[in-house]
Order: C-alpha cells, then structure tokens, then sequence
C-alpha cells in the first residue's frame, strides 16, 4: 500500500492509543469519542494485527475486562482520565461501563490475530470470554430459542440511529436526529428500571432481529470454533459449528425476502415484522457466507451496482440513495462508513467479486485522501462529518491486505 497512506495510519492509531490501570485500547477519536467501544476494539485490534500484534491483544485483553457475570461484554467502558470530567455520559445504572453490547466481532479479531502471529497462550486467554459471550447472546437474546438473536437497543447494532429502528422506536422516515437520541435514550431509562434485564421482556419494546448483528454472530462462532479446534477443545468447536448452522438456516427461512432474490431484512416484534428497507444491512450475509452464489451474485448486480441505490460516486451509502429516509448528511442514514465498507469488501472477497471489491477499496481511500480520517462522509460528494482523527479509516489497511483466516 501506499507508504504516507500507511504511515498516517500507524501515527493516528498511536496517537489515539492511551493506558488505564494499567490496560492499553485506543480511543476511536480522542475529542468524540473519549473511551473504548466494543467494536471498534475489534477493529483495531484487526488494525493492529498488521502493525503491532502484541497492542492488538492488549487491546481485546482490556475491552473483556468488564465482561459482566453472565457473559455480556458491554458496549463502552469508561476507564478512568481519558475524557473531562464534563463530557457527556449515559446513565446506565453502572458506573464503569455501559448495559447494552455491540456486534460480537472478538473472537473473529482474536482469530485474526493468531493467523498473523501463531500464538495459543493468548488465544487461551480469548476462548473463556468469547464463549460466554455467545453462550449470553444464544441464551438472553433468543428466549424462544428460534435461532435469531434480537437487539434490545439500536445502539447494539452499531448504527445508532439508522432507520431499521425507526419501526422500534415509532419514528418516520424523514425525521430530527435530536429527537431520534430523544428516544433512543427513553429506552434507556426504561430498561434502567429493570436493572437491565432484558431476558424476558424483549417483546416490550424493542426486539429487533437484525440481519448484520445475526451475520457477525455466524462468522464468529465460526472463528469460535477454529480458536476452540487449534486448542483441542473439538466439543466446544462443534458446538459453535452447530449454532453457526442454525442461525444460518434461520436466517435464510426467516429473513430472506421472497420476491426479491438475494435480499435479507431484518425483523421487529415477536411476530417477525419484516422491516423492508434497503441498507448497506442487506450485503452483510456475504459476510459470513450465507447466500448462494446465484443469490450474491443477484444482489450485486441489482443493489450494490445500482446507481438508483447504493452505486454513488463515493459508495456505499449506508441506506440506498431511493429510500425516503435516505439523508446524505444523517449520521447513519446514508453518509458511507469504512467499517460498512470493510464488511461488504470482506463479503465481496470471500465470494470472488475481486473487482467489486477493489472499486470499494478504491473509493474508501480517496474520501481519506479528500477528507481524511472523518468518521462519515457525504455519499455524493465526498465531504467528511462528524468525528475527527477517527480510527475507522485505517480498515483500508486491512482491506488491502487481507488475512487468510481459512485454515
Ligand atoms: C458511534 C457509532 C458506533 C461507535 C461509536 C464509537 O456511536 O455509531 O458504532 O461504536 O460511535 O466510535
């Protein structure tokens, strides 16, 4: 890759790296964002893996920290010193970190990890609190064991206010990004009341069965169980194997849309709602393998190289470009994102849509070059929003020089 490119990654995720307590992470802006996310340490932990392999385990070593008894691994932890005292935070009912997680994307990090650097000391620190972390999410989040694991808060799935939830949350789709965090911090206080017990009341009110969260968990149980295989443990491995089947079957015969081919919503409420609008959500299956060549190759062709929907100059917009909620400057309804980037270039890859996947890659290192390490970026025109010294570009890193995480 391009050396000043490289150079200016390895500066800003040094620069963003800070220690507490004696536990390294790396902030994703130090002036946004000033504590650790869940999954923005397993991105730079992936980020890591090419630059400093031991800081990319010191990274996942102090984001499971705080996992909690019965396995969750909260979404933010406020480590001490590493924002103002007057920087905004949520009340959780907890002091040190937050109560909802993010998608699980640890033990595909840590796999990463040991394909680039062979190390089962360290993978034997992993296996523990990436198998109580599925087990949770198997177990809490999929009560009626129907094999779809449900988010209780938009904010687990990583795209706070993106409008799959708008359904959730009874919102339309032209909306005030003020009042959408209105709303989405009322479902807090409401499950703050119940000390955040979700297992028995996700029905209540917000019971999103998301396709990438869904996606994630397949891809990870099935890194769960090559980190379980290299360290003998063939029970744990098959198991992992097992759910990974049965959140796929499920995904295929409760989520893919019937009339049009290749395309996945995700679901509201115990009646499975379907929520039918496109986002970059519906290329999140190349992820983890779960389409058939024909239905990938449908959905390429019909939606990610459709100009009417997610082909723009600087693609891919987090919801399709003909949507009524698609606003180029809102947040996470449609300014394009390198994190949902590196997922639809890592789907690309994996079914051999190389220059697909190349064009993507392209397009994600000219916003950096025209905007820098933005956090989002106008899907039209290119202009950065949001964060600055945001970590998320350096995935380009990753995407140009992808791991074999086969064997
Ligand atoms: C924003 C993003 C979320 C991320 C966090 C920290 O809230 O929506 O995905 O984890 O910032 O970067």
């Amino acid at each position: 890759m391009d050396k000043a490119l490289a150079e200016q990654i390895q500066k800003l995720m040094l620069q963003n790296r800070r220690q507490s307590r004696g536990f390294i992470f790396t902030l994703p802006s130090p002036d946004s964002y000033p504590f650790q996310w869940f999954w923005d340490s397993c991105f730079h932990a992936i980020i890591l893996s090419h630059i400093d392999v031991t800081t990319a385990k010191a990274e996942l070593f102090s984001l499971t920290r705080f996992q909690f008894s019965n396995g969750m691994i909260p979404h933010m932890i406020y480590w001490q010193h590493t924002a103002g005292e007057s920087f905004p935070r949520i009340n959780w009912g907890r002091r040190r970190t937050s109560s909802i997680t993010q998608p699980p994307m640890l033990a595909y990090a840590a796999w990463q990890i040991h394909q680039v650097s062979p190390d089962e000391e360290f993978l034997k620190t992993m296996i523990g609190p990436i198998d109580r972390f599925h087990r949770y999410l198997l177990d809490y989040r999929d009560p009626r064991r129907n094999h779809l694991v449900g988010l209780v808060h938009p904010d687990e799935s990583g795209e706070d206010n993106s409008p799959r939830f708008d359904a959730a949350l009874t919102m339309p789709p032209k909306q005030n990004i003020d009042e959408n965090f209105r709303r989405r911090k009322e479902l807090i206080t409401r499950f703050r009341r119940y000390h955040f017990a979700v297992k028995n009341r996700m029905d209540m009110r917000h019971w999103v069965r998301d396709v990438p969260f869904n996606a994630i968990l397949v891809r990870n149980l099935d890194a769960q169980a090559k980190i379980a295989q290299v360290l003998g443990d063939h029970v744990q491995a098959r198991w992992a194997r097992g759910q990974a089947d049965n959140i796929k079957k499920a995904m295929r015969s409760i989520l893919l849309d019937r009339e049009d081919e290749g395309v996945m919503y995700s679901t509201f409420g115990r009646d499975y709602q379907s929520i039918k609008l496109k986002t970059w959500a519906i290329f999140a299956p190349l992820f983890a393998d779960i389409l058939t060549k024909q239905e990938a190759a449908k959905l390429v062709q019909n939606h990610l190289e459709n100009t009417k929907e997610f082909a723009s100059p600087y693609s891919v917009p987090t919801v399709a470009i003909n949507e009524p909620s698609f606003n180029p400057k809102g947040f996470w309804r449609g300014p394009t994102w390198i994190a949902s980037n590196w997922f639809i270039v890592k789907g690309l890859q994996s079914y051999g849509f190389e220059a697909e996947a190349n064009k993507i890659i392209g397009q994600s290192i000219q916003l950096l070059k025209k905007s820098g390490f933005r956090e989002q970026f106008n899907p039209m025109t290119g202009e950065g929003y949001g964060a600055h010294d945001f970590t998320w570009g350096c995935l380009v890193m990753d995407m140009l020089q992808p791991v074999d995480l086969k064997s």
